[in-house]
């Protein structure tokens, strides 16, 4: 059984330490607002609903000390691409201010309160996103995704691994090929992990054989989570979903993103304005722990990337599929809550 993603006992935040999969399953124990960010920034935990979580828990700790308004800048330091931190971290601190005249115990109540409903609510998000998502899939299908947008990426369930749990759960037979996303390897470490203990037909491929595969066999789909997604509908996501975007579109295959709508921003008028995260070049220069690079030797290191919206086929949310041109549908989607043809 897959280990569960974030754990919260006795005050305590507990992560599934991500960089040790799949061959250890191990808890790193956060007791405070400043451990829940480091183990944001050195990737202990990842995926942007789950840093989301990860640090609304950060902030149910933190509600207990002085130094509350700190803890929330720390947290939202600690990584700069996806939208969900800030989004969770903004909805703590309203929750914090709004009760700022309550004895402090109190305020800690309310604070844990809210955190296991965001942990919970992106649970329920995230099944919502499967059932209008498995719906685009068909009966016997094959798909490609990139990175790891799973339960491991967020509160549970997850967004792109979660529309093919929702297929399954469908009765459709769904055989995942997973990018093994270079550098930190996501794809074969977390996905392939995640969907072989849950019993799927997966199959690993690297980053550079999707195009080829998509030449030779029929696939029906590719699903990716999203970082953030900008008013006009371009979406970062993990680096190398752009490329594959480009692949699907050159051989008429249907890209999507799945992602809730906390991954919308729409201060990002366009793809432009999303920050990305850069990292540091050791990740290119090694791989596992063995060195491929002198450190003379200059890499690049974008950990994002931004596909334009004009290659995405539909975002799937958790109140149904958009499509182009997503200006509109994007707008409508976040003011009105309109959408749901498809289900
Ligand atoms: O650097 P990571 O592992 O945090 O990147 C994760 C991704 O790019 C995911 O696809 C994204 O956060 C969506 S997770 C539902």
């Amino acid at each position: 059984m897959l280990p569960e993603t974030l754990k919260w006992k006795n005050n305590k935040l507990f992560l599934l330490d991500q960089r040790d999969l799949p061959f250890n399953v191990r808890y790193a124990e956060c007791g405070s607002a400043e451990d829940v960010a480091r183990a944001i920034r050195n990737m202990t935990v990842r995926g942007a609903p789950a840093i989301g979580a990860a640090a609304a828990y950060g902030l149910a700790m933190a509600a207990a000390s002085e130094d509350f308004e700190e803890s929330a800048e720390t947290l939202l330091a600690s990584r700069p691409t996806d939208v969900n931190l800030s989004w969770a971290v903004e909805r703590m601190r309203r929750l914090y201010h709004a009760n700022a005249g309550m004895p402090r115990d109190q305020i800690c109540r309310i604070m844990e309160a809210e955190a296991v409903k965001i942990h919970k609510e992106d649970i329920e998000i995230n099944r919502k996103i499967g059932s209008f998502g498995q719906a685009l899939l068909p009966e016997n299908g094959t798909v490609i995704t990139h990175c790891n947008a799973g339960a491991l990426a967020t509160a549970g369930y997850g967004t792109a691994l979660g529309v093919f749990r929702a297929a399954s759960e469908a009765g459709k037979k769904i055989k995942i090929y997973a990018d093994e996303t270079r550098p930190r390897l996501q794809g074969a470490r977390l996905t392939a992990f995640e969907l072989f203990a849950d019993g799927f037909d997966v199959t690993v491929i690297t980053d550079s054989m999707a195009a080829f595969l998509m030449s030779r066999r029929k696939i029906d789909a590719v699903v990716t989570g999203a970082d953030r997604i900008a008013a006009n509908g371009d979406t970062a996501n993990k680096i190398g979903t752009y490329s594959l975007a480009v692949a699907a579109r050159f051989h008429g295959v249907p890209f999507y993103i799945a992602a809730p709508l906390s991954t919308f921003d729409i201060k990002c008028a366009s793809g432009a304005d999303i920050p990305i995260e850069y990292r540091d070049g050791s990740e290119v220069r090694g791989l596992c722990g063995t060195r491929v690079l002198p450190d003379e030797i200059e890499v690049w290191n974008p950990s994002f990337d931004v596909t334009p919206a004009d290659l995405i086929t539909g975002i799937i949310t958790e109140r149904g599929v958009i499509r182009p041109p997503f200006a509109g549908s994007i707008r409508e989607l976040l003011t009105e809550g309109a959408v749901t043809d498809e289900k």
